[in-house]
């Protein structure tokens, strides 16, 4: 029985490899290899093998195989994924197919092949001055950089960030808008933000609240992150420090507004009236501008729709803490 289960394990299977290849000199192309693989073929031993034995000019990035150094992150099958984390069979099995395809991670610029340029990415994980900054009476030796059990539990999860880059690449949000630092940095961010040990808060409140708005809450980052760290999290608890932060900039003000009008509307009628809360949040002027948009598009209709209160409203007050 149990040589049957090893053999079943060593088993061979065919697959098709289309990578998206790109040169400077050549432009973009695809390119297809077939190579058999077994039940523990990761996706960085598939692209070992396509170089060593079957084409030496393939480019990409591993090192660690282990999820560890974040150098190995494109695109299988279109979902943004760490070659060394996904296993051929995976694939096959979750497509139902043998054809496996791999492309370079969106958003970032080409170099060669499935290499990326991360000068962009690196840029903005060092704004978020990406190490602890610890008081003067630590570096002295006259008090103890101690982190108590809770701030450690607070910490841990957003400190597992590996620099894969995966969370961006799938981000709408910083696509569109270059004030936005990103999901990867916030949770880098965070991280030191919420340290007890740091002592540089005010500093970092001014350089993370801001862009903090800028997210979208799509949770794409949430999904895509190899190691659950969760940079949407981080965003929505810096989102938590705006009270903290002196001389706001107008994002960090409207998403404040918008928060007050959600509260209030639930608050009232136990429901989100996304008129209201848009018309208070962004004043009449934009709201009519808005309106008119939304009347060209036909989708007037769902900004008029007034909501009923709903039935035992105190219920809900109650869980609100009023
Ligand atoms: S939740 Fe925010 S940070 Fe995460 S992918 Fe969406 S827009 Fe980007
Ligand atoms: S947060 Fe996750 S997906 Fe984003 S860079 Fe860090 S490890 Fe990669
Ligand atoms: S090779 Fe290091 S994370 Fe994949």
């Amino acid at each position: 029985m149990e040589t049957q289960s090893i053999q079943n394990n060593l088993e061979q299977r065919e697959v098709l490899v289309k990578v998206k290849r790109y040169s400077k000199e050549r432009g973009e192309y695809w390119q297809e290899y077939k190579l058999n693989v077994d039940r523990f073929t990761q996706m960085t031993e598939v692209l070992r093998k396509i170089k060593t034995e079957q084409d030496p000019t393939l480019a990409y990035r591993a090192s660690c195989h282990m999820a560890v150094c974040g150098s190995c992150s494109m695109k299988i099958n279109g979902e943004p994924r760490l070659a060394c984390k996904t296993l051929a069979l995976d694939i096959v099995k979750k497509y139902n197919s043998n054809v496996i395809t791999l492309e370079p991670m969106d958003f970032f610029p080409v170099e060669k092949d499935l290499v990326v340029n991360l000068d962009d990415f690196y840029g903005r994980m060092f704004k978020v001055k990406p190490r602890l900054y610890p008081p003067k009476e630590f570096m002295e030796g006259t008090a103890e950089p101690r982190l108590r059990p809770e701030d450690q539990k607070e910490l841990w999860k957003f400190a597992q960030c590996i620099w894969c880059g995966l969370c961006v690449s799938s981000c709408p949000a910083v696509k569109i808008d270059p004030e936005f630092l990103g999901p990867a940095a916030h949770a880098k961010g965070y991280r030191f933000l919420a340290d007890p040990r740091d002592s540089i808060y005010e500093e970092r409140l001014k350089i993370l609240v801001d862009s903090s708005w800028r997210c979208t809450y799509c949770y794409q980052c949430f999904n895509v992150c190899p190691r659950d760290v969760e940079p949407v999290t981080t965003i929505k608890k810096t989102r938590s420090h705006t009270k903290f932060l002196k001389d706001k900039g107008e994002v960090a003000r409207t998403g404040e507004k918008h928060v007050k009008a959600i509260f209030d509307s639930i608050k009232e009628t136990g429901k989100l009236e996304e008129a209201k809360v848009y018309l208070t949040t962004y004043g009449l002027a934009t709201a009519i501008r808005d309106m008119l948009y939304t009347m060209r598009n036909g989708k007037v209709g769902f900004a008029m729709i007034k909501e009923k209160k709903i039935n035992e409203l105190d219920q809900v007050r109650k869980l609100m803490g009023e």
